[in-house]
């Protein structure tokens, strides 16, 4: 069994599935708390799998964990539990250095206790892989290269500093320890069950209910999207074949204005959807309050990955968006059982003003 943390979220979920498509791979456990960003809908198709395991649980909950490395006797652990959105971060870190960093903090020091007694053979497959974010390098100029994973950490915001202090714990236990850790740092992800409180589900959901598509600031902001399932394929890929202690940025090679990829998929709606009054759904574009502290650009050098494990993003963002937006359209009762009265209250209050 592989022991999957924060498995109902966006990225983990996606991950589950990957993992369980293919017949000749273990089992999973799956521990996520459920948190309002956690939605079991994404696991229907595996639920009646025997090769998967759902546990409600908080990663920072010493006993829950001690027991779950005692029970299933994991081969390995991917930690993607987090809390994950900028804005909340900004309205309410306390979560944030909860999660990202007591708990990372508590599945890291379970996870070394329980290593620690294995037989040499187990002890020496064994592998902690913590799934992490470029924006713990901070921001770039228009003109700076892309981060390396020998740029500095300059995390700006709640979200990137908590994500950046589980790096340095996950770090400090290799060094000390010589537990045996791999770290990645992915660019932003977009895809099928994205919450739709980021920006590009929220873009194609806002389109279609007829509601407005707020734009922070003057939407040049850049972002390096990557397809979730080329994230799942790279993860796969240090998992089998990363050498411990070091860390692989992960990226698509697809760096977008934010304003470009609200258009784009406003085309795409326009083609796969068209308004009955012929009007195209870029006039839901609305300009809105910046982000406090927002970051100007995100860009991965994926070079790192590449030349050493040999993998490479498959989809285009031309291909990848075209994608989500079908998925969304195909999917409206994952996207109504997600968007909750609790997910409503985010949203009036966030936008409030535009
Ligand atoms: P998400 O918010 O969609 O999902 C997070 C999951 O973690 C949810 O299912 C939630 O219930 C669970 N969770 C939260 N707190 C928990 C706790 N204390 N114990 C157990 N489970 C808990 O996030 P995501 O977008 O899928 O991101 C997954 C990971 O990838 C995060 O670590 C994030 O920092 C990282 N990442 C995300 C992106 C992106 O674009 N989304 C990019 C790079 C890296
Ligand atoms: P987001 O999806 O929240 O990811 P991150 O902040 O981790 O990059 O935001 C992507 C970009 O889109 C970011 O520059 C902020 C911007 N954005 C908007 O312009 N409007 C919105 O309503 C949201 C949620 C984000």
């Amino acid at each position: 069994m592989i022991l999957v943390t924060g498995g109902a979220g966006f990225i983990g979920g996606n991950f589950v599935l990957d993992w369980l498509g293919n017949p000749k791979n273990d089992g999973v456990i799956n521990l996520d708390a459920l948190t309002y960003a956690g939605n079991l809908s994404t696991l229907k198709e595996v639920e009646q799998d025997p090769r998967y395991q759902f546990i409600q649980g908080d990663i920072a909950e010493r006993h829950q964990v001690q027991d779950i490395f005692q029970k299933y006797q994991p081969t390995a652990v991917i930690n993607f539990a987090a809390e994950s959105h900028v804005d909340r971060s900004i309205t309410g870190p306390g979560a944030f250095i909860q999660t990202n960093i007591v708990g990372t903090f508590n599945l890291l020091d379970c996870a070394k206790s329980y290593w620690s007694q294995l037989d040499p053979d187990k002890k020496s497959a064994f592998r902690f892989l913590h799934v992490s974010t470029d924006e713990v390098y901070g921001t770039l100029g228009p003109k700076d290269p892309p981060f390396k994973e020998t740029n500095p950490y300059e995390p700006n915001s709640p979200y990137s500093a908590s994500k950046a202090a589980s790096d340095h714990l996950v770090r400090a236990w290799f060094h000390t320890y010589d537990f045996p850790v791999l770290t990645t740092n992915c660019s932003n992800n977009y895809g099928p069950y994205h919450f739709p409180e980021k920006l590009i589900p929220l873009c194609i959901l806002n389109a279609l209910n007829g509601k407005s598509l707020p734009i922070y600031g003057d939407g040049q902001q850049v972002r390096d999207w990557l397809f979730v399932k080329d994230h799942c394929a790279a993860i796969r890929t240090v998992l089998e074949k990363g050498k411990l202690g070091e860390t692989y940025n992960i990226g698509g090679w697809n760096e977008k204005a934010n304003i470009d990829v609200v258009k784009q998929i406003c085309a795409i709606l326009d083609e796969l959807r068209p308004k009955e009054d012929g009007h195209s759904y870029a006039e839901q574009i609305t300009f809105v309050t910046d982000r406090p502290g927002h970051d100007r650009r995100y860009a991965i050098d994926a070079s790192k990955i590449e030349r050493d494990l040999g993998w490479r993003p498959i989809e285009t963002f031309e291909s990848g968006i075209k994608k989500t937006v079908q998925w969304y359209l195909e999917n409206p009762e994952w996207v109504e059982g997600v968007t909750s009265g609790k997910y409503r209250e985010w949203i009036a209050n966030q936008y409030q003003q535009s």
